[in-house]
């Protein structure tokens, strides 16, 4: 993570976050722990808890206690261990929040201390979804910056990072060869794009099921087949919802489902598979037929594969985003950290975006990185693009 590297050896430099609480609710991986290390780098007091009861990376999560990071997670915990290492690090009393799905600062308004906050940031649009909710209300007493949406995270993050290591998830959790499949992805955001391009890549035929007309049509113009959901139940062999929205696969899909069928989820929550009407239409039962595939058998003996409980499959399957896209949103992360503390109370409470120059800066660090070098505007060129003259 080189970009994030750069940020941490100026960080160790400076120490401009001398003795800062930064409280992070976010998955426990190897990436996170570059950002905490990066954060700790700057002078700032670290605690982590897991964003996803089986997100964490637990040998990640015993070396950052190593370091001296205070870490809650476990990969498998149970949702009350979940929400006590939360309420943990809520007491601890954080002076910033870095949050993936809003979490940590509902936590913290919650017990009345959002106001304290110097601000927090967003690592999903889930999480932003919330956050914005909350300022709609007025509840939202802090500055959030909106990292998910900066063009260096969403463009890369959700579409490369989510779309290779979703597809990464499910082969993980299944072995099957996705060449020949029909796969459905319920959604064409970023990270529904992702993994449509990278399911038609490893030779899949790819059906999209969205609501908004213009990235169906998106979708379509792509080469994808585009259709309603309850249709795409008939033809599909894996199904990936990635739309945040709940109940996206419900009763009447699983109904028309073919025998064998796979079902993974790569939106932040457990929501989008109803789980509960899942079980209900197994009376043929439940079995693990490998570590992270759950098959419930239908009344007339079809078999219906759900993948990693329902849980973000890119996570939990496998290891989230690889590092060459984290490199760039943890980056942001670590700089908006210190913009923060360098500026305290200058942003109003409320849902903030990331500068474009910090946005742009990273992703020039990033290309030069690659080694990957761009040309510039000629002074020419810039007068003409800066001027109304004909
Ligand atoms: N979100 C998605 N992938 C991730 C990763 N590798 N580390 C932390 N958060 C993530």
């Amino acid at each position: 993570m080189p970009v994030l590297r750069s940020v941490r050896e100026r960080f160790g430099a400076e120490r401009s976050l001398e003795g800062v609480r930064v409280g992070a609710c976010l998955h426990i991986t190897a990436e996170t722990a570059t950002l905490m290390r990066a954060l700790a780098a700057g002078g700032a007091e670290v605690a982590l808890s897991a964003a996803n009861p089986f997100s964490t990376q637990d040998d990640v999560a015993a070396a950052l206690v190593g370091d001296g990071v205070v870490v809650r997670g476990v990969h498998g915990e149970g949702r009350s261990e979940y929400e006590a290492h939360l309420a943990a690090l809520v007491a601890w009393g954080p002076q910033l929040a870095l949050d993936d799905g809003a979490d940590l600062v509902g936590g913290l308004h919650r017990a009345g201390v959002g106001d304290g906050l110097l601000g927090a940031t967003e690592e999903t649009t889930t999480g932003l979804v919330r956050l914005r909710a909350m300022e709609r209300d007025g509840t939202l007493r802090c500055p959030v910056v909106a990292v998910n949406e900066a063009i260096t995270e969403r463009a890369f993050n959700d579409r490369y990072g989510t779309g290779q290591s979703a597809l990464d998830g499910i082969l993980r959790a299944t072995h099957v060869l996705l060449a020949g499949r029909t796969v459905v992805v319920l959604g064409y955001g970023w990270t529904g794009r992702g993994i449509a391009l990278r399911a038609r890549g490893a030779g899949a035929s790819v059906v999209v099921c969205e609501v908004d007309p213009f990235r169906a049509l998106e979708a379509r113009m792509e080469g994808f087949g585009v259709m309603p959901a309850l249709d795409a139940a008939e033809r599909g062999d894996v199904f990936v919802t990635v739309t945040g929205a709940p109940k996206v696969l419900t009763r009447q899909h699983f109904e028309r489902m073919k025998d064998g069928a796979l079902l993974a989820n790569a939106g932040h929550f457990d929501v989008e598979i109803d789980l509960e009407a899942l079980v209900e239409l197994a009376t043929g039962g439940v079995r693990d037929v490998r570590p992270l595939v759950q098959q419930h058998v239908l009344a007339d003996g079809r078999r219906l594969n759900l993948l990693a409980g329902g849980r973000v499959v890119n996570l939990a399957a496998a290891e989230g985003h690889p590092p060459e896209v984290m490199d760039m949103s943890f980056a942001l992360q670590a700089l908006t950290v210190e913009r923060l503390v360098r500026e305290p109370r200058v942003l109003e409470p409320g849902v903030h975006a990331v500068p474009p120059e910090t946005d742009r800066e990273v992703a020039r660090l990033k290309l030069a990185s690659l080694g990957v070098e761009i040309d510039a505007l000629t002074p020419e060129q810039q007068d003409y693009l800066h001027s109304w003259a004909p």
